[in-house]
């Protein structure tokens, strides 16, 4: 069983601000720093540092290398990473003096997907293989599509949320990882055991997992819930801790632990990677994450 994540690859520009900016306002930054980000090669980086082979298919603009750099650096495979012309995507992120953060996205590469080159990666993998999927890329539906039709076990993480995923079926989903926000905007209920039940009942053969911020996570499955409260740390930064979830969830899956491990494991590594600044950078190793649940 190997992991594909065909996803997003944004370079990162970080301001820290007293706060979120209001609209109309100028606001003085402290300090500026760059990291690599994306959703998509986030959640690779922590498939990779949790010891789970993990293979990207992703698109990067012309000053887009240092991501190559970074895949061969965290073991990440990039047979399937090309470069376009054009600027790679980018967001601009304000953290505030909470450690909150705002996202301004620009696509850029990510956006430049065509149907060729999706058929030409996932025509490597087959009906043993997962696809793990977020929303910063353009062909979504596409990609969902042909790989239900090879038989792939398709994972969505439908972030960030927004009229682009009406058009992805659902239904072809296997596992589900999403946040408390994304669970509202997909179900209408803000109840956590609300949005489990109702996903439960809208894809019922999907399994869920529902992250709740400082609320932990639960996972249901249909007939197995497992909640799983959150580490408390002091948060400098909380960029990617969802991502982090994610990417660890996913290698514990393809490992066969058992779930409660598997949600404690995710959640320690989520903890260890708010309190460091940046995406990509801030993902913990698997040693690290296992010395701390020590
Ligand atoms: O999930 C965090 C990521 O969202 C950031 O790295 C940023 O690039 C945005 O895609």
């Amino acid at each position: 069983m190997r992991v594909l994540n065909i996803g997003s690859l944004n370079i990162d520009y970080v301001y820290s601000v007293d706060h979120i900016i209001l609209p109309g306002e100028t606001e003085d930054t402290g300090s500026r720093n760059v990291f690599l980000g994306g959703k998509g090669i986030n959640q690779s980086c922590a498939v990779a540092k949790a010891g789970v082979e993990v293979w990207h298919g992703g698109l990067i603009g012309e000053e887009g290398k240092m991501f190559l750099d970074a895949c061969d650096e965290y073991g990440v495979n990039r047979t399937y990473i090309r470069t376009v012309e054009g600027p790679n995507g980018h967001t601009v992120i304000q953290i505030d003096k909470n450690a909150q953060n705002s996202i301004l996205l620009f696509g850029g590469a990510n956006q430049r997907f065509t149907k060729d080159f999706i058929d030409e990666i996932l025509a490597n993998f087959t009906s043993q293989d997962i696809l793990l999927l977020q929303n910063e890329v353009n062909l979504l539906a596409y990609m969902v599509d042909r790989a239900y039709e090879k038989g792939m076990t398709i994972v969505l993480n439908p972030s960030p949320f927004n009229d682009k995923l009406k058009s992805v079926d659902m239904g072809k989903v296997s596992i589900f990882i999403l946040n408390e926000v994304e669970g509202f905007q997909l179900t209408g209920e803000n109840d956590p055991d609300k949005i489990l039940q109702k996903m439960h009942q809208l894809y019922p053969n999907a399994r869920i997992m529902l992250t709740l911020g400082k609320d932990g996570a639960v996972y249901f499955d249909g007939e197995q819930k497992v909640y799983q409260p959150i580490f408390p740390v002091q948060a400098v930064d909380t960029t990617a801790a969802g991502d982090t979830f994610t990417g660890y969830f996913l290698a514990g899956l393809v490992e066969g632990l058992p779930i409660p491990e598997i949600l404690k494991m995710s959640a320690k590594a989520s903890s260890i990677c708010v309190t460091r600044p940046g995406a990509v950078p801030s993902v913990p190793y698997r040693a690290e994450v296992m010395e701390a649940l020590k």
